[in-house]
């Protein structure tokens, strides 16, 4: 079956690996808000996991996964991901992808917080996303287009199904694009957060234009907050990629003391969200924290991309610490989908980190977001190229009078907010403050024609702060990276467990919020 009009929003990993899959008798469109090169997925520094090595399997990675991920993952959805994530990095071994190897010709296999074996496959030593992306465009298929510059402003929602998008493109000029399938592609919500890792495009997109659709959003709580940033007098450089703790960095205070020292077995290499947590305990209590690269040989050949990033900050090679802090990195939550990518709208796809399919859980292990992304950009494809063509008779085209309620206040302050009280932990009296002046700030409605991008980014960031702050009200426990301090004792005692019962925790849906609490069993 062929000959669909697709319409995919982003142009990450995901995206066009997405484009790349579909038939190419179908009518494929790319928008993306900036450059082709702006995402998140460029960004990504460790690389892509995937076992190798011998005695490693898909089993051992998928209890990484399941362990790193606090039991809320989908068991079952999480070793398919993983089984077929394998299989695209053996095509891209085949097909050339440049995969670093050492000088037997070796693959030069990193090590990341949580993993049981040296699995991180990268690339140009940490400018993994950066290649894979140049790669997936150099190889999109032929009659693929991508429109930048443009920016998805709303979901043509028709007799209940997707039927296309509205968009702005830099010189104000609206347009109506009709299409059979819309994938929504556009990342996660970094912006949320005074500190973050994401790229500058990224402000909620993906899951505020669904949720205005009517989709269902889950585990919006579950904010992955990245434990490592080269922050430097209070203004954020960066990614210190957690490959570094793989080579042998390690955190300590300015007194040089290792902090993750009887916090974890796995010590520097715990699960993300323990090391972010310790680290975020130590701040309060005023201590700085550094990663001490001293006993890491090469440091500059083999992370060539964070030795730009020091640079930039006036760190020279020659200083063995670099000053860090947790921010926000990824969002484990997002569009609710099934194990096609399909949302609860008819016609309407979500894939990559505006994503939720289940497989990371209450804490994403590291380097599987790459690997999300290509399995389900591979899987959507695969399920659009098996849908009929010409379901739908074209229908006129109605006026576009999209509204969007802008905030009042400087967007700093949102942000600020948003970093104190929806932090690494978190409170109820805290979360609910923050949520009653989220939901009662002043703000001005602007329709469609009026509104600026920036008007529009502020409009996004603001309606998923409102939905990720009922979200974390709403989970009554601590797990993974959703820890609650007047819930502390849960903390923990999901690792290692199996979880049955439904899939997600946390839906929802517009004006409706729903916690759906999970079963543990040993
Ligand atoms: C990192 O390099 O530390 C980030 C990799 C990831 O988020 O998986």
């Amino acid at each position: 079956m062929s000959g669909k009009k697709v319409i995919v929003i982003g142009s990450g990993a995901a995206a066009l690996f997405l484009a790349s899959a579909l038939l190419p008798a179908n009518n494929v469109t790319v928008i993306t808000k900036k450059s082709k090169k702006n995402s998140n997925s460029a960004f990504a520094q460790g690389g892509i996991a995937a076992s190798h090595l011998e005695g490693d399997s898909v089993a051992a990675h998928t209890e990484d996964t399941l362990y790193a991920g606090c039991g809320h993952n989908d068991g079952k959805l999480t070793a398919e991901i993983i089984s077929e994530g394998k299989t695209i990095i053996h095509e891209l071994l085949k097909n050339g992808f440049p995969f670093d190897r050492d000088g037997d010709g070796e693959y030069r296999l990193g090590k990341e917080g949580a993993h049981s074996f040296n699995r991180i496959f990268h690339a140009g030593g940490d400018a993994t996303g950066r290649l894979l992306i140049d790669y997936l465009l150099e190889n999109i298929q032929k009659g693929n287009q991508v429109k930048e510059y443009e920016t998805a402003v709303d979901l043509l929602i028709e007799d209940g199904r997707c039927a296309g998008v509205i968009t702005k493109d830099s010189g104000g000029r609206i347009k109506a694009r009709r299409a059979d399938h819309v994938v929504l592609a556009a990342g996660g919500c970094g912006s949320l957060f005074r500190y973050h890792t994401n790229d500058q495009t990224i402000t909620g997109d993906g899951l505020s234009l669904a949720y205005r659709a009517g989709a269902e959003l889950t585990d919006l709580e579950f904010t992955q907050f990245h434990p490592t940033l080269l922050v430097k007098n209070g203004v954020s450089y960066g990614l210190v990629s957690e490959a570094v703790r793989g080579e042998g960095g390690f955190l300590t205070d300015e007194n040089g003391r290792g902090i993750m020292a009887g916090r974890h077995p796995l010590e520097d290499l715990a699960p993300r969200d323990v090391v972010s947590r310790v680290i975020h305990e130590e701040m309060i209590k005023g201590s700085r924290i550094y990663m001490d690269r001293s006993r890491i040989p090469h440091f500059e050949t083999r992370f060539p991309t964070i030795t730009g990033i020091c640079r930039k900050a006036g760190i020279s090679v020659n200083e063995d610490r670099i000053p860090v802090a947790p921010g926000m990195h990824f969002l484990m939550g997002g569009v609710l989908v099934n194990k096609w990518g399909e949302t609860s709208v008819p016609d309407l796809y979500a894939i990559g980190e505006t994503a939720c399919t289940g497989f990371h859980g209450a804490n994403r292990l590291a380097s599987n977001s790459l690997l999300e992304a290509l399995v389900f950009g591979k899987r959507a494809a695969e399920h659009i190229n098996k849908k009929p063509a010409g379901r739908w008779n074209k229908k006129t085209d109605r006026p576009i009078n999209a509204v969007y309620h802008v905030p009042e206040i400087p967007l700093h302050q949102l942000k600020e907010r948003m970093t104190i009280d929806m932090s690494i932990t978190r409170k109820k009296d805290r979360l609910k403050s923050l949520s009653d002046w989220l939901n009662t700030l002043p703000s001005q409605e602007i329709n469609v024609k009026d509104i600026t991008i920036e008007q529009l980014d502020c409009s996004h960031i603001w309606q998923v702060a409102k939905l990720m702050t009922s979200s974390a009200l709403l989970r009554e426990e601590s797990r993974g990276a959703h820890f609650r301090s007047d819930f502390p004792e849960t903390d923990n005692q999901w690792r290692g467990k199996q979880i049955i019962q439904s899939k997600h925790g946390t839906v929802i849906r517009q004006n409706e919020g729903i916690w759906k609490p999970w079963t543990v069993c040993s």
